[in-house]
């Protein structure tokens, strides 16, 4: 079977598509430099697939390890890119680590694979290229929008690198999969995700509320023009997500691609505003949530969620597993982290 490279494999969505991609026979190597993630979830990973990948710390900034890396591992089909840093307000604080973790990264790993006969590779995007569309449900093709941070823009410079070196290397193929909102963790929560320090995104901030470890959740803003006043957006179970990085790796090394370089929306299709998360996470956790709303974030869109006519049609993928699945089993992984359970 293939031999797949998953850089940023030890992370949230990688781990939960390094298990996807053993479970369908793939041969896994992956790379990390664990500045956001543990070699422990190796463990998880091989508990869950019976089969434990190529494991290779390295720090993709180091270009000479990355070309002798790509020399031992020359039969390498595909790559599925994950590896970046994501802190929205680290990266307006630190814009040039961002371009250098993010962009010269992309960059090298291009090169690389340039130099093979044919690769296949998929790259991490985000629904964030599009900034408060204009129409909703929103389609690949809504206009990207000026970039709010230097980490949406480090999304929006990789699919131009991309598209751009697609066009004048035919051995390459590409697709970027634009993520709405990645949340749950996978049924046997032996790996989920794995905030450093006080979470940002709602759904971990969540589960650490119920579970002791913060205090009360701030919910930021109840005036937005939404149906019950808070923020709408699309959260996708990431066992959904990680299946729809197989079935695009699946297209490319197929030939079924209908251009070198594609983009693509992953989400349900529904919105779920900031309270209803909450209520679904009540009803499967049978916990009561202390909140309060708060004022607004700075930078928050309104409302964002997928149009997902194309993923659907074209991937032949869709959305299995609901908030409810995803909520219970962000909770089932917080208990287990925290040893109550
Ligand atoms: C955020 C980033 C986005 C990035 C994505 C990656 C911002 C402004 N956007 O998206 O660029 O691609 O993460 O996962 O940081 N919320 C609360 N209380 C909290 C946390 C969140 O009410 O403590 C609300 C937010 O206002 C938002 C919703 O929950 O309405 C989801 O927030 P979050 O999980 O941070 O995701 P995004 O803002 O969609």
């Amino acid at each position: 079977m293939d031999k797949i490279l998953v850089t940023g494999g030890l992370g949230f969505i990688g781990s939960h598509t390094v298990v996807e991609l053993q479970n369908e026979g793939y041969e896994v190597v992956i790379i990390d430099d664990l500045s956001n993630s543990s070699e422990k979830v190796l463990d998880g990973i091989t508990s869950i697939t019976g089969k434990k990948p190529l494991f290779e710390k390295l720090d993709l900034k180091d270009r000479p390890k990355v070309e002798t890396f790509f020399e031992k591992h020359n039969d390498v089909k595909g790559v599925i890119h994950f590896a970046a840093s994501k802190a929205v307000g680290e990266s307006v604080q630190e814009p040039l680590l961002y371009y250098e973790n993010n962009i010269s990264t992309l960059v090298y790993i291009l090169k690389e694979l340039k130099k093979l006969p044919s690769a296949a590779f998929i790259f991490s995007s985000s629904c964030t290229v599009y900034g408060q569309a204009d129409e909703l449900p929103i389609t690949e093709n809504a206009p990207v929008k000026q970039a709010e941070s230097p980490y949406g823009n480090t999304k929006q410079i990789g699919e131009e690198i991309i598209s751009d070196t697609c066009k004048v290397t035919p051995s390459l193929k590409a697709i970027a999969l634009r993520y709405f909102n990645p949340v749950g963790s996978h049924e046997s929560a032996k790996i989920g995700e794995l905030p450093i320090g006080v979470p940002q995104n709602l759904v971990p901030f969540i589960t650490q509320t119920a579970i002791g470890i913060r205090e009360q959740l701030s919910v930021f803003g109840d005036d937005y023009p939404t149906p019950d006043g808070t923020c709408v957006r699309d959260y996708i179970h990431v066992v959904d997500l990680a299946k729809a990085h197989v079935v695009a790796l699946n297209r490319l090394l197929q030939n079924k691609n209908k251009a070198n370089y594609e983009t693509f929306n992953l989400g349900t299709g529904k919105g779920s505003s900031v309270l209803e998360v909450v209520k679904a996470f009540e009803k499967v956790s049978g916990e009561k949530l202390n909140y309060k709303i708060v004022g607004r974030r700075e930078g928050d869109i309104i409302s964002a969620y997928a149009d997902t006519t194309k993923a659907n049609n074209e991937l032949g993928w869709k959305t299995k597993l609901t908030l409810d699945d995803a909520m219970r089993s962000a909770w089932k992984w917080e208990q287990i982290v925290r040893g109550n359970k």
